[in-house]
């Protein structure tokens, strides 16, 4: 069986950073499967399906013309790997993704990603739904202030103009649906959780890392 390593979390816990490292470290491969969800965001957008129901979202997954290549993304041949990055897009994807149908159309598509020689998935439900036969599932988490100042540092890096009143109220709006939605919410249950409150990037790999050869 091809080895997988699930990384869950909330919105800004660090898990997108940790999930790539490890799969550097590892030689392994690396599905973000939050950009799957901001792509079907930026799709509605573009085709002015933005506040469409669930069968039109879930056939604009289904037939999502995206491609991967090394760390850029591509939609209908556009390079996107910035403009999916937004707090616009990600709002529209945590709204969408609670549609099953969405969901359901995505599934196979993440699952794809799995090859030799491994794969570290990142995302809310990739232990719990995607790839439930996972050697390693870890939950990462930090506490709701140490994400929100996290979010904050990476959107002013980026040039992006916010207050942080506003990225926190985001942050647990996003979460609390993530959290409460029907299908597939964000659940720790059977994973490790690692609080990255106070661990470095490097330091939450480690962990990862050592759990994992105890696994392996
Ligand atoms: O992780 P990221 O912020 O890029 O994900 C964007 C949104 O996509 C999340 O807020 C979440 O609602 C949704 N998502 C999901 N399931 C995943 C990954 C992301 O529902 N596996």
């Amino acid at each position: 069986m091809i080895p997988v390593i699930t990384i869950d979390g909330p919105s800004a816990s660090g898990k997108g950073t940790v999930a790539q490292r490890v799969a550097q470290q590892l030689g392994f491969h690396y599905l973000d499967s939050g950009a799957l969800y901001r792509l079907t965001a930026l799709a509605a957008v573009r085709q002015g399906l933005a506040a469409a129901g669930e069968e039109t979202l879930g056939q604009l997954a289904a037939q999502l013309p995206v491609e991967f290549s090394g760390n850029d993304i591509y939609l209908a041949g556009d390079m996107v790997t910035e403009a999916i990055r937004t707090e616009d897009c990600g709002r529209l994807a945590s709204k969408l993704s609670a549609f099953p149908a969405v969901r359901t159309a995505l599934l196979e598509r993440q699952r794809n990603f799995l090859r030799p020689p491994g794969l570290v998935a990142d995302g809310r439900d990739m232990g719990s739904v995607v790839f439930p036969q996972a050697l390693l599932k870890v939950f990462l988490t930090a506490t709701p202030e140490v994400r929100a100042q996290r979010r904050f540092n990476q959107l002013i890096s980026k040039g992006v103009d916010v207050i942080m009143d506003d990225v926190v109220r985001d942050l647990r709006n996003r979460d609390e649906r993530d959290r409460t939605r029907a299908v597939a919410p964000l659940d720790p249950t059977g994973a490790l959780i690692l609080d990255t409150s106070a661990l470095s990037i490097d330091q939450a790999m480690v962990q990862i890392l050592a759990w994992y050869s105890v696994n392996a």
